[in-house]
């Protein structure tokens, strides 16, 4: 690399990554060097609308300066203490979570997947008195990339050339409930599902389906586990997309899983991951059983208190609900069974997937060069994933993009 104090070009830095970082991405050739809000900016001074947001990371937009005054606050305060201590942003989020969830106890870690591996734990714990220690998951559905989180994901694809899987895992039909319950046997602890299915295709549970998974593991005497990695921070319109799921019906009130992952938009782009657990299972990971050394940092924490509260101040829940269901709406009118990519839309509010008749990743890369990201989900879907505070022009400004992509390719 050259000079630190220039700015490289795209092709510099894309050399950089060639040279010296590990190649386990399949990255499209552009590269970031600011952002403010919805937008983007590439190394050329060229700008994006930003509708991938890391991936369901960036729940504020970048360069927000809800998160830029916490980190300043934290980092001028307490970074970092460690779990051998406590200290007062830990409480104040877990009490929040515990509020906007259920009765329980939260354990904090960094990433999607480590929140995983503290269910997969606690299922083995709980199983453990009976020989118990498989979790159910589903067809299709993604958990992470660790070893273990690998071994849960119901992707042949994410395991492939890696060795034999961790045992105790098997993945079952998802939305089939028949199949779920015939798959119990003496070994199992615990079923996983995601409510909407992100990596696998935007696919979403139904109410019947979540109703059935708590009713076959209240049968058996097993936890239900949700993953909300990616459907949780609101992006469904409520906090955790399973309560969205189970609106507005009788058993609405109550209806809790026994553990909850979350992480990606929790702190908005800082990293951290939480794990919710119901009572009285919560317990079960008693001292010296589970640790993180940066898990639930004060740095980690007071991003996400920050975070959290200004999403619930500004509604924004509310807010990406409504334009989600516009954007949904919009390109629903302009699918059409033979003209044009866009084939159907599902989701809901900030989690969308444009299920579309050619590859999803060349047509990614092709509305990067129209100045949109998307995010692919699979050979046949593209996600958007709004910041939640995005503005009701860069909907339409999207959804105008979109559409004269797919009209260029309807016109002979
Ligand atoms: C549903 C779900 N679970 C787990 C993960 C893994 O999260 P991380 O990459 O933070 O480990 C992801 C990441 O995309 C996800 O979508």
């Amino acid at each position: 690399m050259t000079d630190r104090r220039s700015s490289p070009g795209t092709a510099e830095i894309l050399e950089g990554y060639r040279q010296y970082v590990v190649p386990s991405y399949a990255r499209f050739p552009v590269a970031f060097v600011r952002g403010k809000g919805s937008y983007v900016w590439d190394a050329e001074d060229r700008r994006y609308l930003d509708f991938c947001c890391g991936i369901a990371v960036n729940v504020l937009g970048h360069a927000s300066p809800v998160i830029a005054q916490a980190l300043e606050e934290a980092a001028g305060r307490l970074i970092h203490c460690s779990n051998l201590y406590y200290h007062p942003m830990g409480a104040e989020l877990a009490e929040t979570l515990v509020r906007w969830i259920g009765a329980g106890k939260v354990f904090f870690s960094n990433s999607g997947a480590e929140a995983n591996e503290c269910l997969f734990k606690l299922a083995r714990r709980f199983g453990e008195p009976r020989g118990a220690f498989e979790i159910l998951t589903a067809q299709g559905s993604f958990h992470g990339r660790t070893l273990a989180a690998m071994a849960a994901t119901g992707q042949d694809k994410v395991r492939r050339g890696f060795g034999p899987p961790i045992p105790g895992f098997r993945h079952v039909p998802f939305l089939d409930l028949a199949e779920m319950e015939r798959a119990i046997g003496p070994a199992t602890a615990a079923i996983l599902v995601e409510p909407i299915q992100g990596e696998g295709g935007v696919r979403a549970a139904t109410r019947p389906y979540l109703q059935g998974l708590r009713e076959i593991c209240d049968r058996h005497g097993l936890l239900l586990f949700f993953d909300e990695v990616q459907t949780g921070v609101f992006r469904s319109g409520r906090f955790l997309a399973f309560q969205r799921l189970m609106e507005g019906c009788e058993e609405e009130v109550g209806f809790l899983p026994d553990g909850i992952a979350m992480a990606k938009g929790l702190a908005g782009g800082f990293p951290i991951g939480a794990t919710w657990i119901r009572d009285p299972y919560a317990d079960l990971l008693g001292p010296g059983s589970h640790a993180s050394t940066f898990g639930g940092s004060p740095l980690a924490c007071t991003v996400a208190c920050a975070v959290l509260h200004h999403l619930e101040k500004e509604e924004l829940g509310r807010q990406i609900r409504e334009k989600g269901e516009r954007l949904s709406l919009e390109l629903q009118a302009a699918a059409s069974p033979d003209r044009g990519w866009i084939e159907s839309i599902s989701g809901v509010g900030g989690l969308l997937g444009v299920h579309v008749r050619r590859d999803a990743r060349s047509l990614a890369h092709e509305l990067l060069a129209q100045g949109l990201l998307v995010a692919p989900a699979g050979e046949r879907v593209v996600r958007l994933l709004p910041p939640l505070n995005v503005a009701s022009e860069e909907i339409s400004e999207a959804i105008a993009i979109l559409r004269a992509a797919n009209e260029r390719e309807a016109t002979p």
